[in-house]
């Protein structure tokens, strides 16, 4: 029987963040990964260069699918994107603001990982890749596990084995299981951050503009994101999109305002006044590139001189560039997306500590937990606060 402090399951973002916290704290750490790597997703982040976090990361960036607005409130108190930075720049890992506090690594997403690394192992933690627990009980004296490396004893145990995400990438839904088996709420899950797959007559649309991206304001009921949207060849993308889809449900209309700094309308009209023999799609193009103005007017509209369209259908053609109505077929699903909606409900779960009220000693961080983000580094500072909090009284 091996006897550590605490085992945390996943090293992933919050796992190795939970467990070079612990270490420095002088607990006895043992880390078990299934995969062959840590840390994949780290590496696979923010297009390579890992946008690790957000200055700008409050409480009003997260959402659950259980109502609990105040659950994430502590732990990223007491962990801000400050601390995290602070960290990256002891290890002298170059990063810059892209934009909108979004802070990325000036080089590769391996020296994030590089340097999670670097303090677990400073801190002396025991990291196993390519290892599997069988069983987990809890007993009077803590938990015992069943693991490749054989039994497994220690008074915490971590669940830090994030959402369902990227299957490629080693996601399982083990620390769902885990916490069904001790008595908690696990929410639906569902892909959220993931791009939308457009089945019908826009398909051909999205097609011919694959790749072109444009500015918008995106709404789905109460939520609206402004950023830009990217055509693809399975539908649409880009941002706004990705934001917007973690609130979408199957069926829903989503509006999307194309023209967001003006008043359509107005701007219409004081085209046709200035250009009259100007085409509809010459227009367009003072605004769309060139490609996706001869598709707009010509799809949608019919391109004429401005001089011929009636009020009416300037009226129309300001209603569809403002309010043009898309409902997706789906999503792309885990197989693309960036976080897993629901999972292990927070009011079973201590706010400060993360530790589960059910089960004493056990502990849910990260991507686990009904918690997810916007898009912008906002995932991964949840990550590191959780896991954070939990390292305080493992
Ligand atoms: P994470 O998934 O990181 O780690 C879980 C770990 O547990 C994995 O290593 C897994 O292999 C392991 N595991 C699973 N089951 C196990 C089992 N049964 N036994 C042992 N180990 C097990 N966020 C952000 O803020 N900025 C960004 O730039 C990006 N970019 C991005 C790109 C892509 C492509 C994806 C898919 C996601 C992002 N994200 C992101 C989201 C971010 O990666 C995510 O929110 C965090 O990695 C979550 O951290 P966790 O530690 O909770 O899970």
């Amino acid at each position: 029987m091996r006897d550590v402090d605490v085992v945390i399951i996943g090293a992933g973002a919050a796992g190795l963040m939970c467990a070079l916290t612990a270490g420095r704290r002088g607990r006895r750490v043992l880390v078990i990964e299934r995969s062959n790597k840590p840390g994949k997703k780290i590496l696979m982040s923010g297009g390579g260069r890992c946008n690790f976090t957000n200055m700008y990361a409050e409480p009003a960036n997260y959402f659950s699918q259980a109502e609990n607005p105040h659950f994430c409130k502590s732990a990223l108190a007491r962990y801000t994107p400050w601390d995290f930075v602070a960290l990256v720049a002891e290890h002298g890992v170059p990063y810059h603001e892209k934009k909108l506090g979004q802070l990325f690594c000036d080089n590769r997403s391996k020296d994030i990982l590089g340097l999670l690394l670097e303090e677990c192992r400073r801190a002396a933690v025991e990291l196993h890749v390519s290892t599997s627990v069988q069983r987990i009980e809890r007993h009077e004296d803590g938990y015992r596990l069943e693991t490749d490396l054989g039994p497994v004893r220690a008074p915490s145990v971590v669940v830090a084995t994030g959402g369902l995400s990227i299957p490629t990438l080693g996601s399982t839904g083990f620390g769902y299981e885990i916490a069904e088996q001790f008595g908690h709420r696990v929410l639906p899950t569902r892909a959220g951050l993931v791009p939308f797959i457009i089945t019908d007559q826009l398909k051909e649309l999205c097609v011919e503009l694959t790749g072109t991206s444009v500015a918008a304001v995106v709404r789905c009921g109460e939520h609206s994101f402004r950023e830009n949207v990217l055509f693809t060849h399975r539908g649409l993308s880009g941002p706004a999109i990705l934001q917007i889809s973690s609130f979408w449900h199957l069926g829903d209309a989503v509006e999307i305002d194309l023209l967001p700094d003006r008043d359509a309308l107005d701007w219409l009209q004081e085209r046709q006044a200035a250009r009259p023999d100007g085409e509809l799609r010459t227009v367009l193009a003072e605004v769309f590139t060139k490609k996706m103005a001869a598709q707009l007017a010509d799809r949608w509209f019919g391109s004429r001189p401005m001089k011929q369209h009636t009020p009416a259908e300037l009226r129309e053609i300001a209603g569809r560039l403002a309010h043009w109505e898309v409902v997706p077929a789906g999503t792309e699903g885990y197989r693309t997306a960036e976080v897993t909606l629901g999972g292990v409900d927070t009011a079973e779960i201590s706010p400060r500590t993360m530790e589960s009220r059910r089960a004493p000693g056990l502990y849910f961080v990260g991507e686990v937990l009904d918690i997810a983000g916007h898009l912008g580094g906002f995932n991964f500072q949840w990550a590191w606060a959780s896991g954070h909090a939990a390292a305080q009284v493992v």
